[in-house]
């Protein structure tokens, strides 16, 4: 972690300003040590460059593991494509160009493949999640003057409050056991004219929702890495739901990712089946969630279901 990290954090648990000891640094960067609370006392370690608000990766652990093996699948500036930005580009109310120079909070962050884009339009950002995604985070941005990684809980945030020009969190907070809980968190954080953005899943696909639903029962308690296993053996069905007329057949029996990219209908599919929570929202509902916490210009965009709006 970067020591200039410690203005913008605060403790979860009573607000106080915190200290760092550190115990090894290489050059700029600590590597590990310890951050006091000098409100009440607690102690938060920092583990591989890394601070730690949470004692371990909760429910998360499918995230833990998917985001390790899959470090690097979906960031833009491995692959040399730009489908992390041209997602991002769809997803903000902003143009991207106009993140030069702001602070952007990225709520359950993965492996950073959206706060990279941020950090090459000269934004500075902070990349929290509960999960070990965190390793994978750090190691492909930590070395960013711009980017910083903490391990926390959405339900805990060690940020101060009224702070952030961006507040985004995409493809998170169905992944949480209480999507409107996890939202209420996030308006905290943002200053006054700054802007929310989120994506959560859409509940228009009833058939897949079903389908889904139905798997999940017997995946999400087959271990995480047999489970990582089985989905190389599940993702060929690629080829046979291209074949005439089983698309929405195979589609609503065993759906799959049908990314051309095996490596990404792996993750994909591996992300649909293993997480412990899922939900599914529509638009009127979330517009409602931005409405109750009193943000306004609010915008409804793509990915289905993307909602921003101004604090
Ligand atoms: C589907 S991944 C999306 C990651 C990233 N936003 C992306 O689109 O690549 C969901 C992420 O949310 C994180 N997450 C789930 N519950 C969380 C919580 N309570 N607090 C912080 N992060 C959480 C998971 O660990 C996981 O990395």
């Amino acid at each position: 972690m970067k020591p200039s990290l410690l203005e913008l954090l605060r403790c979860p648990d009573c607000y106080g300003s915190l200290a760092l000891r550190t115990r090894e640094r290489v050059d700029a960067e600590v590597i590990s040590g310890t951050i006091h609370c000098s409100g009440c006392g607690a102690r938060f370690p920092v583990v591989n460059g890394v601070p730690r608000f949470v004692s371990g990766d909760a429910y998360t652990e499918a995230f833990s593991l998917e985001w390790n093996l899959h470090r690097t699948t979906q960031l833009d500036r491995v692959t040399g494509q730009s489908d992390s930005e041209d997602r991002l580009r769809r997803t903000l109310a902003v143009p991207l160009e106009e993140l030069k120079g702001k602070l952007v909070l990225d709520v359950g962050c993965g492996t950073g493949r959206f706060a990279d884009v941020v950090l090459r339009h000269g934004g500075r950002v902070f990349g929290v999640d509960l999960s070990f995604a965190v390793e994978a985070a750090q190691a492909n941005l930590g070395w960013h003057p711009d980017m910083h990684v903490v391990q926390a809980d959405i339900f805990r945030l060690p940020l101060r409050t009224d702070e952030f020009d961006l507040v985004y969190s995409l493809g998170v907070l169905h992944h949480t056991p209480d999507c409107r809980r996890a939202f209420a968190e996030l308006p905290k954080h943002v200053k006054p004219g700054g802007r929310v953005v989120i994506t959560v899943y859409a509940a228009s696909n009833k058939v897949y929702i079903a389908s889904t639903t139905f798997w999940r029962r017997f995946t999400t308690r087959i271990p995480k890495r047999m489970l990582y296993r089985l989905m190389h053996v599940a993702v060929p069905l690629y080829y046979v739901y291209r074949m005439p007329g089983l698309y929405h057949l195979g589609m609503a029996v065993f759906p799959i990712n049908m990314d051309r990219r095996w490596r990404w209908r792996v993750l994909d599919t591996f992300d649909c089946y293993a997480p412990t929570y899922q939900s599914y929202h529509t638009y009127p509902e979330v517009f409602r969630w931005f409405e109750e916490e009193g943000l306004t210009d609010i915008r409804v965009n793509e990915p289905a279901v993307t909602v921003s709006g101004r604090k």
